[in-house]
């Protein structure tokens, strides 16, 4: 054939191919998602295999054994106790509560590790909403910003170098923003869930935290999955009240809007491997179906192809260690 063009000369051996990629991740890229609750012993989660609900004392570890491997940035996720439940979720900002010790933990024995807080109330709510439910059912959009204002103060009081609002109510960037800088927290950052869509790939995460809502969904706040152009337009409202970074999830069916978002905004986007899709790798995976080290790795390189500089995943060790061993690909 007389062809001059063979774009197959740019992948004829591993090392050309070495040369002409395009994307390269590195556990630097990586925020690793860590369960924690009160409790003597490290717990595994039944719904989500290989991940623990860490006591105060396992999370320095586990900590620890990430930095190893060069993940420097943690996000913390508090399954509470039902008695502290309550319809106001007035322990999401008690500074004795759990999240500001184990904040304060890690910062004592890890300065430079970067610890992110997940402001919302779900986990503090007795109707297991990201809200505060009024009598009729809908979600006080005001009110709960009002809350969602004295958790981040908690946390960035506690040592939170970044707070990030998972909520979905309007205007909560602002807010934050506002209320950190009153409280003398200029420096701390907020990572938007900017495009959080109402997602069926939470339900592993909601079996850890037994947090799923009492009633209703989340339909209301979390956005509808059929849209893209809304991510926009919520794009530039965070931008606009000061978000420091915008999120996208989750990620693996959602990797148009990371690129439209990418093409948008100059801010760092990341994006949530959620809990769904780290299940559906690994449940796929334990039954011999698919190569679990080679699924992480593709699947991690495509969220950062489309757009991403930064990943939350569950398998942030896992992929450290893989990079570290110079998986070729
Ligand atoms: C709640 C929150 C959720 C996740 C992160 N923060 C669940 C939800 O919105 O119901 C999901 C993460 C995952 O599925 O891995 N504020």
């Amino acid at each position: 054939m007389n062809l001059p063009i063979r774009p197959r000369r740019n992948r004829k051996s591993s090392a050309i191919r070495g040369l002409c990629r395009e994307i390269t991740l590195s556990a630097s890229d990586f925020i690793y998602p860590l369960f924690i609750q009160e409790g003597s012993d490290n717990e595994p989660i039944a719904s989500m295999p290989g991940c623990h609900r860490w006591r105060v004392e396992g999370v320095l570890g586990e900590v620890d054994s990430a930095v190893q491997l060069g993940v420097g940035a943690v996000v913390l996720f508090p399954a509470i106790e039902d008695s502290l439940k309550t319809p106001k979720a007035a322990e999401s900002h008690n500074p004795d509560g759990l999240v500001p010790r184990v904040i304060a933990a890690i910062k004592a024995r890890f300065p430079e590790v970067v610890v992110i807080t997940d402001v919302a109330l779900d986990p503090y709510n007795s109707d297991g909403h990201d809200g505060i439910v009024a009598k009729d059912g809908r979600i006080k959009n005001d009110k709960t910003i009002e809350v969602l204002c004295n958790q981040a103060i908690c946390h960035a009081n506690a040592g939170a170098d970044i707070v990030s609002p998972s909520d979905m109510m309007d205007g909560r960037v602002g807010a934050l923003r506002q209320a950190l800088d009153t409280e003398g927290h200029k420096e701390v950052s907020i990572l938007s869930y900017t495009a959080k869509y109402a997602s069926a790939y939470y339900g592993p995460f909601r079996g850890a935290l037994d947090s799923a809502p009492k009633s209703g969904d989340k339909k209301t706040y979390q956005m509808d999955y059929a849209n893209g152009r809304e991510a926009l337009r919520e794009a530039a409202l965070d931008e606009a009240e000061g978000a420091d970074m915008l999120m996208v999830k989750p990620a693996g069916a959602y990797l148009d809007i990371i690129w439209r978002m990418r093409e948008t905004t100059s801010l760092p986007i990341a994006a949530y491997q959620v809990s769904g899709e780290y299940l559906m790798i690994k449940s796929a995976a334990a039954a011999g179906w698919l190569d679990e080290e080679k699924v992480i790795l593709e699947s991690l390189t495509g969220i950062k192809r489309a757009g991403a500089d930064m990943i939350l995943t569950y398998f942030a060790k896992d992929a450290a260690r893989l990079l570290g061993g110079h998986l070729a690909i």
